[in-house]
């Protein structure tokens, strides 16, 4: 099978890569993709610009069996339902399903109808529905607020107190930034520890794939401004099979049938981004795609056929696709089932670590410029790493941008083949370093003794990533 990923980030990267060393599958096709995805073996990136004629024109020139969409926009967009009528298997959920992720208040609603567990709310259209929410409320330990629409992580403010809560939504509603007509949620701030879960899902059936903590601050400690993830590890080590087995009848089972009893069956990669405290668990938000930079962590030492498993959702066939039960252990699916070779899950005592580096000015907080065009320097050769990955985010040809100065005919990789690479940064997040072994301790030293392998001016990285969060 030929298989095309969309998307252009780490995410991506580590899909592709994954998929490029599966059996059966023949080539693994990246639109745009990056150019520093060129030190994976068998991948081919396209380049270009995602349009949905351009991408089934690509289906038919590349004979694509399969179409995994990475970034949520293109799920918003309406491009599974747009493949899926051209008779192309594509993986993720139809756009009505993907209100999920889209929509916070359609979604709190979802989770309030079909009793799923997440902190209190309540949805407001105007300030002064808001100041009566907030006073309501002043039991609550502290106020998420957060806009409906996709705002890319910059609609949600937390804060200890009403005031300040009040503040927050009297500048949405002074500013009304996308997404304001839908309304805001007022939430109750529930704290704990957060962990993500990843299941691939199509109507009633769901398989556990892995489990991951993200470190969402820039800095060390847990300090400086959120991001879209500085390193993650997984899987993670603080939850077992009785916690996925409670996730499972309590959020996994009645999402998917509340879907279904909906009209809106859900198809693809259901991503839970839980709290924990103690015995009680709530849903932050769905998301309806991959994680970034959880894929990263956990697809490299994920075993089985995943592009089996991507496509047999994709089309309705994820009968045949059930994982073992091991209690305790937290690395098998929480599904149960018969014990086949079509198991896909993390490799039985395998541990991931990822970490990032990001480009200086990153994550771009009060018009702080994001610097970018600075040449990467890879020492040795990253195609031929055992153990560690190395995924490329925000970079860019040196020869093909207008830029020059630092990153001028500068050689980036010793390789010589990987020379014609010649990379320059492009983006906040720029590239992040897996390691993965047999303990968690192998897992962290690997990734970041392969990460000193890559270097770029202005460098930012969290040197504590797989510590407590
Ligand atoms: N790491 C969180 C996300 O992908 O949204």
């Amino acid at each position: 099978m030929n298989i095309l990923i969309l998307g252009s980030g780490g995410r991506e990267h580590a899909i592709a890569d994954r998929l490029a060393r599966d059996s059966g599958v023949e080539s693994v096709f990246v639109c745009p993709g990056n150019p520093g995805m060129k030190i994976t073996p068998r991948l081919q990136v396209l380049g270009g610009e995602v349009s949905l004629d351009h991408v089934l024109h690509l289906v038919k020139s590349h004979h694509v069996g399969l179409v995994v969409i990475g970034p949520e926009k293109f799920l918003f967009e309406g491009y599974v339902d747009a493949l899926t009528r051209a008779g192309v298997a594509a993986f993720g959920p139809s756009k009505a399903a993907s209100f999920l992720e889209e929509s916070k208040i359609k979604s709190k609603l979802f989770m309030k109808r079909f009793q799923i567990p997440t902190s209190d709310f309540e949805v407001v259209h105007s300030e002064a529905e808001a100041e009566k929410a907030i006073a309501a409320h002043s039991d609550w330990a502290g106020f998420v607020i957060k806009l409906s629409g996709p705002a890319l992580g910059k609609g949600v403010i937390v804060t200890q107190d009403a005031a300040d809560a009040k503040s927050a939504v009297a500048q949405f509603f002074l500013h009304r930034p996308p997404g304001i007509e839908e309304g805001v949620v007022i939430e109750e701030k529930v704290s704990g520890r957060e962990v993500s879960l990843f299941y691939v899902c199509s109507g009633n059936q769901s398989q556990f794939l892995a489990s991951a903590c993200d470190h969402k601050r820039l800095r060390d400690g847990d300090q400086g401004p959120n991001t879209g993830g500085m390193g993650a590890y997984s899987p993670c080590h603080w939850i077992d099979q009785a916690f996925l087995n409670r996730v499972e009848e309590t959020i996994v089972k009645p999402t998917l049938a509340g879907m279904i009893k909906d009209g809106t069956p859900f198809t693809g990669m259901l991503f839970l981004g839980l709290m924990v405290d103690g015995s009680r668990i709530s849903l932050l938000e769905y998301n309806t795609r991959f994680g970034d930079p959880e894929t990263q962590t956990f697809l490299p030492i994920l075993a089985g056929n995943l592009s089996e498993l991507l496509l047999a959702s994709a089309t309705g066939k994820m009968g045949a696709f059930s994982a073992p039960k091991i209690p305790g252990d937290a690395n098998v699916g929480a599904s149960g089932g018969s014990n086949d070779s079509s198991v896909v899950t993390a490799a039985h005592g395998q541990y991931s670590l990822h970490v990032v580096k990001a480009a200086r000015g990153y994550p771009g907080l009060f018009g702080e410029q994001i610097e970018s065009g600075q040449t990467i320097h890879a020492s040795g050769n990253p195609s031929d790493w055992k153990e560690a990955r190395l995924f490329y985010a925000g970079v860019k040809s040196a020869n093909d941008s207008a830029h020059s100065g630092a990153a001028a005919g500068s050689a980036t990789h010793e390789n010589k083949h990987e020379a014609s690479l010649a990379l320059i940064t492009s983006g906040g997040r720029v590239l992040g370093v897996t390691g993965f072994g047999s303990s968690p301790a192998e897992a962290r030293s690997r990734a970041y003794q392969h990460l000193d392998h890559i270097h770029f001016q202005g460098e930012q990285f969290r040197t504590d990533i797989g510590g407590v969060t």
